[in-house]
């Protein structure tokens, strides 16, 4: 649960009253980092009995071609299932397709080595969720669960075995279009997202056929992508590596996830596919991975293009030498690790190490006991609960981001909607970036949602332009009928946004505003509309402070998936509280990027008085609206925080309570955020640092109190050399309703040294 995470340490001193210690994993690395848990008894068998390319085979992955996820490289899948030099594939799907080609895999080849079916199940299989930035802003780890489980469940219906999520790349930066497949800004959700995900696809038992392995990916920093720019380099800094990038990776590790990705991108000049430092001594060693890491999309071959391998026999060397177990798409294993072999140029167990793992892979998942194991396809109710719950999920994380004169939720007898904008009834883009196999023919627009929520109410629907600003059929942008509906209307409802393609991969903007004209029509409306009501849809966070300025209700719909519309009705008639909350920053202007709650502070800290203050002379630092903001329709009165101690040593747990009552005529549910606030220490510590969230659920005048608890390891920072140190000393702890300073109420207390303690 959020706010109630309970860890014990065992706490290890130190000299001056400083105690070194882990965060969460050993200092150093682990003796041997490429070991694989012992293998199984058959496993090895397996091995023993493997010629040379029969290994290589099994680290290859071929794409068969139900779907496109990167640049087409021909490759004749089913001739390299026969011939044993493919061990996975991807981009196949359903269970008679898939019983095919594992046919040829047990039936046609000597040893009979099942294949490893993978998929990028993103948000959803079959029904699509929430994209994943607009899931993180739920800030709800049992929903992130459900959703993977019910994700997983559809995966397995289809055969499937392994999925390529989840995204853990903490991003500052919403021109990189990626930002939409991951947890937002902060290292703690990403952390929390991590662990759920991995719980909800991977289940309790990875044998049954309605779990599939997930794979944490893109390790690591791919989120940091130079300028928002997509592949482009990364460098940052070794202190945000541990801090910000890994965390979310050492959580899923934690949690047991299968498999690992390597980043497209270079970390520090060296690209991850082939980031020995990274892959075996961060990976595998400090971290603990013991599972398989699978190269990106073409990922392999692509170092000749980063520059650090002369050609694909190179290429395929060093990143199998660097930790790489399975090369996806380049072909570049199978065709000169064998060579590079018998030169001595690549140890054998090296490669015996990565078939090992592969193999294990299979037999974790039951490939070997069945091989063409499948989930039953969905019973009608359980199909009916999944979109259930895709509407769920999709209320949850709407953000309300203003809310002049109580303009929503509208009122129940509201007779004349206008329902304007490229948005308001686009199927596709309700699905949003990357929607697995979803059907979009059957999701949810808003304004089918909003017909289906307010019966009695006439709607007058005005597309206006297409998604990418043009006007329809070639035809002027009829303005005259926006403003003529605007006018009629007693509310008009606004769905604007940037194109789902315009999120995700290859995806990257450098002004994140509304594409084409769609502000021409925006205009319009407002000019003429007596109450306006918008909707953001998009991948990111888009840069439009003057619609904040004007609109009367602002809300960030993302892309929500199949039941978007239901979602979205629910949200605006206050069928349910407005409850979703920033997991980003958004930005007042793209000058502000990268932005981002917590950073330090500086030594001439902002001061609106002075010219050498930290600060832009022709905008504000601070964000348009802070992560964690979001309005309620109820009002929540919280206290200050309550701490069970006011000293705190190492190996101790810390309870903080924090009253809320719920001081409105309706139900809602309140968010509160806990930051720690440390104003000196040995290194400097970002200003808010973000150590739990938790969500409580109030009746109209209802009281009740949010707990956090927190371990001393919360406190443990990495010191000047890296170390992980409870350093003695003041905190404030910090719980407010987002991270903006204005909403946050601080309670003191110091580390102690447990020596200076009496016992
Ligand atoms: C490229 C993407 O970067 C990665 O996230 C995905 O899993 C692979 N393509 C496979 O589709």
């Amino acid at each position: 649960m959020p706010g109630e995470r309970e860890r014990g340490a065992a706490p290890r001193t130190a000299a001056r009253g400083r105690v070194r210690q882990p965060a969460s994993r050993p200092k150093g690395l682990a003796k041997n980092p490429q070991a694989v848990a012992r293998p199984s008894a058959r496993v090895r068998a397996l091995l023993a009995r493997m010629t040379l390319a029969e290994k290589l085979g099994q680290l290859n992955m071929a794409s068969a071609d139900f779907a496109v996820t990167g640049p087409v490289v021909p490759t004749r899948y089913l001739d390299g299932v026969r011939n044993g030099a493919v061990g996975s594939i991807l981009n196949l799907w359903g269970e008679a397709a898939a019983r095919d080609v594992q046919r040829i895999a047990v039936e046609e080849t000597r040893l009979g080595v099942p294949l490893l079916l993978c998929f990028d199940v993103i948000h959803g299989h079959r029904t699509i969720f929430p994209t994943p930035l607009a899931e993180a802003c739920a800030f709800d780890p049992a929903l992130w669960e459900a959703t993977a489980r019910a994700a997983a469940r559809e995966a397995g219906a289809d055969a499937l075995h392994l999925t390529f999520a989840p995204m853990l790349d903490v991003c500052r930066d919403p021109r990189w279009g990626r930002i939409v497949e991951g947890p937002g800004e902060s290292a703690w959700v990403g952390a929390r997202l991590a662990e759920a995900k991995v719980r909800g696809f991977q289940g309790e038992d990875l044998r049954s056929p309605e779990a599939v392995a997930a794979t944490a990916k893109h390790f690591v920093a791919y989120g940091a992508a130079l300028g928002g720019r997509d592949y482009a380099q990364v460098d940052v800094s070794a202190r945000d590596l541990d801090e910000v990038y890994l965390p979310p990776f050492a959580a899923a590790v934690d949690a047991g996830v299968a498999a690992a990705m390597p980043a497209f991108n270079d970390l520090d000049a060296v690209p991850m596919t082939a980031n020995r430092a990274m892959l075996r001594d961060v990976l595998r060693g400090r971290l603990g991975f013991r599972g398989v890491t699978v190269a990106d999309y073409n990922a392999v071959a692509e170092l000749v293009e980063h520059g650090v391998a002369r050609d694909l026999a190179e290429a395929a060397a060093l990143s199998i030498e660097a930790g790489l177990d399975v090369d996806m798409i380049s072909a570049a294993f199978v065709a000169h690790l064998g060579k590079a072999v018998k030169k001595k140029r690549v140890a054998t167990k090296t490669i015996d190490a990565a078939v090992t793992r592969v193999l294990t892979l299979k037999e974790r998942l039951g490939l070997f006991e069945n091989p063409y194991r499948v989930a039953p396809a969905l019973a009608p109710q359980e199909a009916e609960a999944h979109r259930a719950l895709a509407r769920e999920a999709g209320r949850r994380a709407v953000v309300l981001l203003r809310n002049r004169g109580e303009a929503l939720p509208l009122a129940r007898d509201v007779k004349r909607v206008a329902l304007i904008g490229p948005f308001a009834d686009a199927r596709k883009e309700m699905l949003g970036s990357w929607a697995s196999i979803g059907d979009h023919e059957t999701a949810v627009t808003f304004k089918v949602g909003l017909a289906a929520a307010l019966p009695h109410a006439e709607i007058r629907h005005v597309a206006g332009c297409d998604v990418y600003g043009q006007a329809l059929d070639g035809e002027a942008l009829d303005l005259a009928a926006v403003r003529a509906a605007a006018r009629w209307a007693d509310v008009t409802i606004l769905c604007v946004g940037e194109p789902a393609d315009w999120s995700g991969e290859a995806a990257s903007r450098t002004r994140l505003d509304l594409p084409g004209r769609q502000r021409d029509l925006v205009e319009a409306a407002l000019q003429s509309a007596r109450r306006s009501v918008v909707s953001i849809s998009s991948g990111r966070p888009l840069v439009l402070p003057w619609l904040a300025d004007r609109a009367d209700a602002l809300l960030a719909t993302w892309q929500l998936g199949h039941e978007a519309g239901h979602a979205f009705a629910d949200v605006v008639t206050g069928a349910c509280d407005a409850t979703g909350r920033l997991a980003v920053s958004w930005p007042w202007d793209v000058g502000q990027i990268p932005i981002f709650h917590g950073r330090r502070r500086e030594g001439r800290p902002f001061d609106a008085t002075t010219k050498y203050s930290s600060r832009y002379l022709d905008g504000p630092n601070e964000p348009l609206f802070s992560f964690g903001h979001g309005l309620s329709y109820a009002n929540f009165v919280f206290g200050a925080p309550k701490l069970s101690k006011r000293r705190l040593a190492n190996g101790e747990a810390l309870t903080v309570r924090v009253a809320v009552e719920n001081t409105s005529p309706r139900a809602g549910e309140a968010t509160l955020f806990l930051f720690l606030r440390r104003r000196f220490a040995s290194v400097g510590r970002p200003d808010l640092d973000l150590k739990g969230f938790t969500k409580l659920a109030l009746a109209a005048g209802e009281k009740g109190v949010a707990r956090f608890a927190l371990a001393s390891d919360d406190f443990i920072f990495p010191d000047a050399t890296l170390t992980p140190v409870f350093e003695p000393g003041d905190v404030e702890v910090v719980v407010g309703t987002s991270a903006r300073e204005a909403t946050l109420a601080a309670a003191p207390l110091t580390l102690v040294d447990a020596r200076s303690r009496k016992r």
